[in-house]
Order: structure tokens, then sequence, then C-alpha cells
């Protein structure tokens, strides 16, 4: 049975409603994403750790988050900082004992929080049980049909197809099909359409496919019996193979999702899938949605650097975003929720070599802190933590490390991030004398940090501000700056206004007829919000961002 509540609805607003199969926490949760190896060593190898994590739940729950998603914390043979997993069952015991994690789970709990796994559904390590099975020669082992085993490679393949085929000596078979790095054997849950002539593809409901999908949920069920509160799962949309339109991958995973929600009615499945158009549909709580195009040339290629919307230059539009975002949200919106994370562990941080002011950072985090859906903050962006170009590539990161770089917690050795020697620590850290710290932030009442703290604040004192509050732009796409829209539902309004670029600016919207507007936060009290029968007025400063409260 499912019941459906109702929030704001009415003419400016976009009725949210939200079906049961969604736990109730995940209306008003927050995540803190946590890089393991990068947080907190305790046992001062090094290398972050669980114990290091739980010295740390103070600062976490201080910051107004309610909810951590760990990256992957399994046995691993690292060669993808953990994406590569040897053992689904069991904690890598370089970040401690399964044991560990779940005295952690406890006390995350007894805080009122949650924790979320990561869930590497699609791959294994090669150095798993599993996948050394499947490479014998006898092809009736338990694990022989876990993973796909082509004899010949057809000429047919697509140049992308093509550089998943890993030649092998192993007895099975001339190839094996990766995901990632040569080192992810693909899991086998079968392909969209086998091909006859190809005997290595096996449909969805063969034997094989069909038994990769027990052993998930069984890892589902194992860890989730243990007090965690669910998973987010990798590469959700590369299960089927040869699935183009996603239908079949759809179709796996909205028969999964089904038997969750009925065996975890309170357990959150959070799909990387980048497509909550699909990933919703296919039963997910809740799914990223890539903000490169805003924020990062990185994503634009080098080129377009001048046309980013977060920028000082000014220079951006933001009618691609609109489009995109409003399809997203707009079909998603009774089904789940979408996340525009501050960051994560593959793609630069929001501070780096485009972004070093830390006004443009509150800028940016205004904007990704008032949207609707689920926020996400990825550790250390809170503070500002810089990425670190030319970090050394460690455990498969490449230029990921300069994103994984060590937590920055004081002033101390290491920034207090382990007592191990320096030339010990898991990727170095920051190297600049003046490194933002938590400790530095604490102390400035205008620090990164504590606006941060405000805005979730705030965010958590309201449910316009909210998940499941409505979301309608109110600017003309047409004068991208300052960007305003209006975050509600039917008992309170608030319209932000961001305003990245280098100048002041100003821009009219159509009147929204109330008595009052206040200033509720913002990167300045400078920024100035007239009424008038005729239409509003909002006057910005350079580079300033303001929530106000519309009555
Ligand atoms: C996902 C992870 C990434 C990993 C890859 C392969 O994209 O976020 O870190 O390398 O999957 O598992």
């Amino acid at each position: 049975m499912r019941k459906t509540f109702t929030l704001g609805l009415g003419l400016l607003l976009i009725g949210v409603s939200i079906g049961q199969k969604h736990p109730d926490w995940v209306k008003k949760a927050i995540f803190y994403q946590i890089y393991p190896s990068s947080f907190q060593d305790n046992d001062g190898d090094g290398i972050g750790d669980l114990k290091g994590i739980q010295s740390r739940l103070d600062y976490i729950q201080s910051l107004g988050v309610n909810a951590i998603w760990l990256n992957p914390v399994f046995k691993s043979a690292f060669k993808d900082g953990g994406y590569d997993v040897i053992d689904f069952y069991q904690v890598d015991p370089r970040f401690g004992t399964n044991s560990t994690l779940v005295a952690l789970a406890r006390e995350i709990h007894r805080r009122g929080m949650h924790i979320v796994l990561d869930l590497v559904a699609g791959h294994s390590s090669n150095q798993s049980a599993w996948f050394k099975e499947s490479m014998e020669a006898d092809t009736n082992l338990q694990y022989s049909n876990y993973y796909i085993w082509p004899n010949f490679k057809p000429s047919d393949l697509t140049p992308q197809e093509s550089t998943r085929w890993v030649e092998t000596n192993a007895p099975r078979g001339k190839y094996y099909v990766k995901n990632f790095y040569d080192v992810q054997p693909a899991l086998n849950y079968g392909f969209a359409n086998p091909n006859p002539n190809h005997p290595w593809e096996q449909s969805v409901d063969a034997p094989g496919p069909q038994a990769v999908r027990r052993e998930l949920q069984g890892i589902i069920t194992f860890w989730l019996e243990k007090g965690i509160d669910g998973f987010r799962v990798d590469l959700a949309a590369s299960l089927v193979k040869n699935d183009p339109d996603k239908k079949a991958t759809i179709a796996l995973w909205k028969n999964l999702n089904q038997w969750f929600d009925e065996k975890f009615p309170q357990g959150v499945l959070i799909a990387e899938w980048f497509n909550p158009k699909q990933s919703l549909e296919a039963g997910f709580d809740i799914d990223f949605l890539r903000t490169g195009r805003l924020t990062s040339a990185y994503e634009r290629g080098q080129k377009a650097a001048a046309k980013v919307y977060f920028s000082k230059l000014g220079e951006g539009s933001i009618s691609d975003w609109v489009s995109y975002f409003k399809d997203q949200y707009e079909s998603t919106i009774n089904k789940g929720y979408v996340s525009l994370p501050t960051g994560n562990h593959d793609s630069p941080r929001m501070m780096n070599e485009e972004r070093k002011d830390p006004a443009e950072a509150k800028v940016l985090l205004t904007f990704l802190l008032t949207q609707p859906g689920v926020p996400f903050i990825y550790y250390g962006d809170e503070i500002g933590m810089r990425y670190i170009p030319n970090s050394p590539d460690v455990e498969g990161s490449h230029a990921r490390s300069g994103t994984r770089t060590p937590m920055q917690w004081d002033g101390t050795k290491n920034a207090g991030f382990s007592s191990a020697d320096t030339s010990r620590i898991y990727i170095p850290e920051d190297p600049d004398p003046k490194r933002p710290t938590v400790t530095k932030e604490e102390k400035e009442p205008g620090s990164q940090l504590n606006y941060v703290r405000a805005l979730l604040k705030l965010r958590g004192s309201s449910n316009a501000l909210g998940n499941l509050g409505g979301w309608q732009l109110l600017s003309d796409t047409t004068q991208p700056y300052p960007m305003i829209y209006l975050r509600s539902n039917d008992i309170e309004k608030y319209v932000i206004a961001i305003n990245p670029s280098g100048k002041p600016v100003q821009a009219k919207i159509a009147s929204l007829q109330r008595k009052k507007t206040a200033y509720v936060l913002g990167t300045t009290d400078k920024c100035r919000y007239k009424m008038s029968n005729e239409g509003d007025m909002i006057i910005m400063p350079a580079i300033s961002a303001a929530i106000f409260r519309i009555e």
C-alpha cells in the first residue's frame, strides 16, 4: 500500500508528493560524503580508518548534516581506491573490522543520523575468489558464470565496447569483459538482446545472471541487517550489457528496488546514474545530477572556460542548465530526489584553478544548498579545501588524487589527519601554509565553514527550502546574472538570488504580490529586494548571494 502526502500546491508552486516507498528520514536528509582513506587516521598508519571517522562525529554533526556516505570500505586490492572489491562481506583491515563498522553505525544512529555504504554492483576485483574460480576451465562451478567470457572478439564491436575486452590466458577463455580498469571484471547481469552467435551473451534470466542478482541481494541484506541504512550504487546504469536505452537495466533495478523497499522500508538506495529520469523510474530513492556544465570548465573543455556560469567573468549562461535541470526535476517530482552534490571523489573540487576566491565558493554553496532534492557535501568542501593539481597517482586515482587529499583539521602535523611520519601519508596534504583548516574556520564568524552551517540550519528549519519544497525559476534566462528562483510550499516562500559575476547586477521579476521581504542569509546584506506592484527588483553587489523570505 502506498500513501501519498502533498506539500506545496498553488498557482506558482509546484506540488510535491512523495510515495511511501521512500523512507521518511530522506525527506530531511543532508549527506556528508567521506573518502575513508583521507578523512581521519586513528591507528597512525597514514591512512584514514573507521575509528578515525567515529572520533570526528561531533564535527560532522555540527555541520547540520544527518547522514553519511562512505566510499567503499570492503576488502580490496586498492587498484581503484577500493572500487575493486575482493570480498563484499568483509571490511578491509586498513579501515577496521566488520565490528568496527557496526560500532560506527550504532554511534551514528545514537546521534539520530544515518549511514550509507558504497555498493560496487557492477564488478569485483580480479583477485576476488569469485573471479579466480570463474577463470577455471570447468564451467559448472559456483561462480563460473559470474563473469562474461567471450571466446572471440566480433569485428563489429563499437570502439567503446572494444576497450572493455581484456585479453587473458585464463583457462576459461580468451577474453573477459571489464567495466573500468582491467582489474575490474564486469559481473554478469546478462545482455539486453543476446546475440545467438555470441555464446557468452546470456539473457538476464539465465542462471548465471540470476545468481549474480541473488548475490547482490545477499550483500545488501548482510549489511542492512548489520544496521547499515543503505547504499550508494556505483555505476548503477551499467549492469545489463548492450542495453543502449537502459530498458533492461531499469527493469532489473525496478525488480531489486521493489524487493528492497518491502524488505527494508527504511533503507535507501542512491544511484550513481546521473539521469534521475531513468534511475528514479527504476525505483531508486536519489540520483545525482552533473553540475559541471554550470560550475566547471574542466567538464566543458578548457576552451570554454570563459563561459562558465559560476565565474567572476560573468560571461556564462543558464539556459542550458535550466532546461536540463527543469526537465529532470519536473519529470521526477513524485518519484524521488535529485541531488546536486558540492563535489565527489571523482571530480576536481569546487575550489580549484578556476575558482580560488572563498567569496565565490560561498555564492556557489548558496546555490547548491538551496536546491530541492537531497544535498551532498563532499568532505572538506565545507572549509574550502582545494583541488591539488599534480598530486601523485595513488591506488588508481590518476588526477582524482587532487580531490582526495587528507582532511585539513588543524595546524598540527599532517593537519591533524594522522600522527604518522609525513612520508607515509595516504596522499600528500595541500602544501599551502595558508591552507584552510577546521580550527581556523571555527574561530572566524564569517568563514566558509560557519556559512555552510548557517545555510544548513536555515534549510533544516524550513520545509519550503528543504528537500521537498517546490522550485521555480523567476529570472529570465536571457539575462543570466543574477539567477533568481523561488523555493516554496503552501506556507512559506523564499526567493534566492545568485550573482557569481564580478559586477553588480540587478533584475526585475514579476511581482510576488506579498507584503514584506526580509534578507535572512547570504554573503552580504547589501543584497536588496524591492517590491512594487509593477514588478519586484533585486539588486546584487558583485559576487554575492542572498536568501530572502517573502511574507
Ligand atoms: C564510479 C566511482 C569511481 C570508480 C568507478 C569504477 O564512477 O565513483 O570512483 O573508479 O565507478 O568503479
